[in-house]
């Protein structure tokens, strides 16, 4: 039997594709990560087991290692059970995709991966910023604010790319980052857009600069996108809804 890693897509469940709710709901064994949305596991049948390997973030500690994750789905994958691995946006994307795929593989697993919206693109997306536009920003670079490794090379590197900068898991160094991509000098006036928990009914969005990413106040999950793109930021329903309320009618 095959092992499936599925992207989740970011929050909304129906945003998840077609082939992934199809196998979720076909599944015998589901494993699930922490940020998946828990809306995305209504397809899965009542007689599934369903595993969550959750980790916590706050300090980077785990109940369960990456090592005991890879063990878990060769375990089960050895029963011959149908077995999901559903993961957060894109299983690849900063997701250790690759690494549970290897591991299935060298135990003689087959495995199938069904890609998902990932949130470094849709989370965007439906917040009305296109990634790349003509004219604007023609190439965009996703990048993690998570590893303190060669930092300050890696950001300025970044800096000289130009284009659209989406940054995933940068909410605790956004100060250190927009420091440093400014003295690599990209201006303190770029258009900066935050959205946290987007595609999920807590989808906060924030307009704001370069200069002033560090004061602002984010909770995570969070994409950061830095560039003039950002400034195609639309205001959440629940913004307008409200402004158009209290705006003067005629
Ligand atoms: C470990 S990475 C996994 C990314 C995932 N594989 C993907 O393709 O979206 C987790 C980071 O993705 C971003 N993220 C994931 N889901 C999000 C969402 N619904 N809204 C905003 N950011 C999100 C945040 O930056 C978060 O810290």
């Amino acid at each position: 039997m095959t092992v499936y890693l599925v992207g989740a897509g970011p929050g909304d469940p129906d945003l998840l594709t077609v082939k992934g709710a199809r196998v979720l709901a076909a599944a015998d064994v589901v494993v699930v990560d922490r940020l998946v949305d828990r809306r995305v596991l209504e397809p899965i049948g009542p007689g599934a087991l369903v595993v969550d390997v959750g980790k916590t973030a706050h300090d980077g500690a785990s109940w369960r290692t990456q090592a005991a994750i890879n063990e878990l789905l060769v375990a089960h994958g050895r029963t011959g059970a149908l077995v999901v691995r559903l993961k957060g946006g894109d299983p690849y994307l900063f997701g250790r995709g690759a690494e549970e795929l290897a591991a299935l593989v060298d135990a003689g697993i087959e495995v199938e991966v069904v890609p998902g919206i990932t949130s470094a693109l849709g989370v965007l997306a439906l917040a009305g910023i296109p990634a790349t536009l003509r004219g604007v920003a023609s190439s965009v670079t996703i990048v993690s604010g998570h590893s303190a490794d060669g930092a300050e090379t890696k950001w300025r590197h970044i800096a000289r790319a130009g284009g659209t900068l989406v940054l995933l898991m940068a909410v605790a160094n956004r100060m250190r980052i927009a420091t440093q991509l400014m003295e690599a000098g990209v201006s303190a006036t770029t258009p900066v857009a935050v959205i946290e928990r987007g595609a999920t009914p807590y989808e906060r969005r924030l307009a704001s600069t370069l200069g002033e990413l560090g004061d602002l106040h984010v909770e995570a999950p969070a994409v950061i996108v830095v560039g003039d793109v950002a400034s195609h930021l639309v205001r959440s329903d629940s913004e307008a809804v409200l402004s158009a309320a209290l705006s003067p009618t005629e």
